[in-house]
Parts: structure tokens; C-alpha cells; sequence
């Protein structure tokens, strides 16, 4: 058998682990060849794909990114895309895919998969917001990066007296804002999940002053105020539709500044966040996804995507996992408003 694999979306810290054990798994155990398909869906679509063997994969398991390239791809956004897809497996001989991605690139999946395609799925994405699995591969490298960030930041805001803000990546989730802010003792959280009162912030805010302590605000990109919208960076979208996020940690200081007397201060973590090597737990999340993908295509699973449920890795169908996003349970943000002020 011949297999396919693709890591599509925004690139994240264990796809490079996830396609060394499926390849180190599927050569030996089962006897396959694999074909690595450049830049996500792109590469399928364009028939680019380079061979992947036990020699390519060496070295693979702390290296960042991904081998293969990514892009934003959506064939269904393509005129004649899915047909030159499976026109494209046929011809290159490929009878099964393993899709590396968040909800994009596994929506594509599923969809493919309704058509007869045979494709099963591994979930990827810092942003943790992909149901089905408790956590993705990625997201406890992109907390610890902001973590440390916001621990550095701490020393900086009490000697300035200054108000810092930090704003990270979460478009529609929260998680690595809730997270990080916790680890990191922020003073507030702020989510997509729930919506903001900026007169409050600024309450906190002086409250934090009056201890004599200066405030660290966390905010996810995808944050909005009570009144108003989130902030885009600009006009632009992807081919899935998505804008682009940026400016709400900019507004927020502005208002800080504005609204108390006090000086503000941003930084946008913003890509830092994907970058480099992958944390420990997110390099054993993504070996044993990668296992288990390719366990699910030797038993013909097909539709089915590798999850993680307690310490077990089970498979979960596509449709389930891609049907909605798994957000911030407003319970679990009010455990950390104890924390604010
Ligand atoms: O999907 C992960 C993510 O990092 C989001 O948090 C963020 O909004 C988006 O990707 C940014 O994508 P890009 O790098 O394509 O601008």
C-alpha cells in the first residue's frame, strides 16, 4: 500500500514528530510506502509529493515546522479541485492519505472521506480548540513559550510601573490565554468565549496598582468588548473564509492609558508562539497520534481521526471531531477570575 501525507494550516511544533512515527511504524510493521505531499491540500491538488522513507524522517523528532510545507489550501474552494485530487492519488499510485491539521484541514478531510476518499486524520493546532481529543500536539509548546513570556514580563511591569499586555494566539478559543495566564499568574484573562467589560479591566487594573504591584493582561487575539467586534488586522481572508486577527492588545492599553492615567504596554507574541522545538508532552502526543494513525490505516478506519481521551489515543470519527470547535467552558474561566485584580 501506498500512503500519503499531508500537514495542512498554520505550521505547529510536533507535525515533523507525528511524520517520523508514521513512517518509522508504517515502513517496518506493515510494509508501506509513503509519499509526502508538499504544502497541505496544495500538494494533492497540484500533484507535487516527494517520496518519504526511514532515511528522510531521521533527526525529525525536535524539529519545529514541518518537512513537508503547509499552506492554507482549500480545494473545495477550487473549480475541479477534488476531481484533479483523486485523479492525482490514482495516478500517483496512492490509495490511502493521513491528514495532519486543525479544523480546516481536517474539515477538507471529512469531506473527502463522505466522496470515498480513504483518509484518516491526526489533530493539530496551538490554539486547542479541535473537538473530539482532549488536547492537541502543539498547544502545551505554545502555552509554555507564552508562559515564559509572561513570567519575563512580570519583572519588567513592577519596574516600570507600567500596565503590560500580552496578547496571544486564539482565534475562536481561549486556551492558550486561560492556560498561560494562570501558569504565568496573570492578573487578567481575556477570551473570545467572553466577552470583556473594559471599564472593569481598568478597575482591576488600578486595584493591581494599589497593591503596589503592576497588572499583566493576557488577551487572545480573538478577544471583543462588551460593545464592538473583534479586531482585524485587516480586510483580508483565507480561502476557508477566516479573517485576520491582530490589534485587540493595542486597543486595550490604549484604553488603559486613556481611561486610568497609567502607562501601557503591548507585546503580540504572534508566530513566536508556532516556533521551534516541540515540548516533551507535545513530542509523546505527537508519536503516539502518528502510531496510531497509521494503525488506523492498516485496519481500513477510514473517515476516523486519532484522539486523545485521558492517557488512551482513540480514534473518533472526522465528522464528530470537525462538526464544532471545542471552546473555553465559561466554568472553567471563572476558576481563574479568583486570580484578577
Ligand atoms: O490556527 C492557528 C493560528 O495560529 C491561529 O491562532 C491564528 O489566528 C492563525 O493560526 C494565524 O495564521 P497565519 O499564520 O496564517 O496568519
Amino acid at each position: 500500500m501506498r500512503v500519503g501525507v499531508l500537514t495542512g494550516g498554520g505550521d505547529c511544533p510536533g507535525l515533523n514528530a507525528v511524520i517520523r512515527a508514521i513512517v518509522r511504524k508504517g515502513v517496518p510493521e506493515y510494509g508501506y510506502s509513503f509519499l509526502g505531499f508538499r504544502d497541505g491540500w496544495r500538494g494533492p491538488l497540484e500533484a507535487m509529493a516527494k517520496p518519504l522513507d526511514i532515511p528522510a524522517v531521521r533527526g525529525l523528532l525536535p524539529r519545529g515546522g514541518t518537512i513537508l510545507g503547509s499552506s492554507r489550501t482549500n480545494p473545495f474552494a477550487v473549480e475541479g479541485g477534488v476531481e484533479r485530487i483523486r485523479r492525482n492519488l490514482q495516478n500517483l499510485g496512492v490509495d490511502a492519505l493521513i491528514a495532519i491539521g486543525g479544523e480546516d484541514t481536517l474539515g477538507v478531510a471529512t469531506k473527502l472521506h463522505e466522496i470515498g476518499v480513504n483518509v484518516v486524520g491526526v489533530p493539530k493546532t496551538i490554539d486547542n480548540d479541535l473537538a473530539g481529543t482532549d488536547y492537541t500536539f502543539g498547544f502545551d509548546t505554545a502555552v509554555n513559550i507564552a508562559m515564559e513570556a509572561i513570567d519575563r514580563l512580570h519583572t519588567t511591569a513592577e519596574s516600570h510601573h507600567r500596565a503590560l499586555i500580552v496578547e496571544v494566539m486564539g482565534r475562536h478559543a481561549g486556551w492558550i490565554a486561560l492556560h498561560a495566564g494562570m501558569a504565568g499568574g496573570a492578573n487578567i484573562i481575556l477570551i473570545p468565549e467572553v466577552r470583556f467589560d473594559i471599564e472593569q479591566v481598568c478597575t482591576w487594573v488600578e486595584s493591581r496598582f494599589q497593591l503596589d504591584y503592576a497588572p499583566i493582561i493576557v488577551v487572545s487575539e480573538g478577544a471583543k468588548p462588551k460593545e464592538g467586534q473583534e479586531s482585524l488586522l485587516n480586510g483580508e481572508k483565507d480561502a476557508f473564509g477566516h479573517a485576520r486577527l491582530g490589534g485587540i492588545g493595542d486597543w486595550v492599553g490604549r484604553e488603559i492609558e486613556a481611561r486610568t492615567g497609567k502607562e501601557a504596554r503591548t507585546t503580540v507574541l504572534g508566530h513566536v508562539q508556532r516556533g521551534g522545538t516541540p515540548t516533551a508532552r507535545d513530542r509523546w502526543l505527537a508519536t503516539r497520534f502518528g502510531l496510531h494513525a497509521i494503525d488506523a490505516v492498516h485496519d481500513g478506519n477510514w473517515g476516523q481521526m486519532a484522539a486523545l481521551r485521558g492517557t488512551e489515543i482513540v480514534m473518533v470519527p472526522l465528522a464528530e471531531a470537525t462538526k464544532e470547535l471545542k471552546l473555553v467552558d465559561p466554568t472553567l474561566y471563572a476558576e481563574a477570575e479568583i486570580f484578577f485584580g
